[in-house]
């Protein structure tokens, strides 16, 4: 049997959660399978302890001691913003990157999922949609017909995206959001839990409510 080595970046709950959802990618695979090796993260407190059943292996500065190259990696940093700073880091340091999406997501043969990207239990991805690098889209989402999500972008649980919405980089959308159809929200915007947003948002701000206004500008 073919199995690949995965390191993941972010010694987290959300990483516990990625722990196991390779674990259930194994399950469903008849060839090759998922060698979860351990965790990085960036901090030193973390190193050593066991999480998950998997270890914490070191700081960032574990990769000059390997070969980057015997393994795939996958980023789970929550943060938009910190994500990009970790990616751009390991992708330096020439590491390859693994996406994994959950047996019971129901996805179209038409859309993509770009490397790095991962798709927790129970998500509905329809027709002609793109998603971008590095992407976290988290527990029991629906994403609608050709919508496109940039990279970095993390859509937490129960979020509703409609149709032809587009994401830009790094957008952050809090648990239960909802984007109406045909709207752009811009560059590492946040969008609060619960939200609803019926306009276009601009970049770098953040809105809340129903329906969701910038309470923080750029
Ligand atoms: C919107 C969000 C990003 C703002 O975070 P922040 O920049 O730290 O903002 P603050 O906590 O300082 O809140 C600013 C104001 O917005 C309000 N606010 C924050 N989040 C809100 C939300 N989701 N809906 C309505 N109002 C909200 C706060 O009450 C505060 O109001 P005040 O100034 O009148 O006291 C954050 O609250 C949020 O909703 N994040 C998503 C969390 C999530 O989905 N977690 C799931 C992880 S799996």
């Amino acid at each position: 049997m073919i199995t690949k080595k995965l390191i993941l970046f972010g010694a987290s709950n959300f990483g516990d959660e990625i722990v196991q959802l390779f674990r259930d990618i194994n399950k469903s695979l008849s060839v090759g399978a998922w060698d979860i090796i351990g965790f990085l993260d960036d901090n030193p407190s973390s190193v050593g302890k066991v999480r998950n059943g998997i270890q914490v292996l070191g700081t960032r500065d574990w990769l000059a001691t390997v070969n980057v190259t015997e393994f795939y990696f996958v980023c789970v940093v929550g943060s938009p913003s910190a994500r990009a700073s970790v990616v751009q880091f390991l992708q330096k340091s020439g590491c390859r990157f693994a996406s994994g999406v959950h047996p019971s997501v129901i996805i179209s043969d038409t859309s993509r999922i770009a490397e790095g990207t991962v798709v927790t239990a129970g998500n509905i991805i329809t027709t002609n949609v793109i998603i971008g690098e590095h992407v976290i889209v988290n527990l029991s989402c629906t994403i609608g017909h050709y919508t496109r999500i940039g990279p970095f972008c993390t859509i937490n649980p129960g979020v509703n995206i409609s149709g032809d919405v587009t994401l830009e980089e790094g957008v952050l959308l809090g648990t239960n959001a909802t984007v109406l159809e045909k709207i752009r929200i811009g560059r590492y915007s946040k969008i609060g839990a619960g939200a609803m947003v019926h306009r276009e948002i601009p970049e770098g701000v953040t809105a809340v409510g129903i329906p969701a206004k910038v309470i923080k500008p750029r």
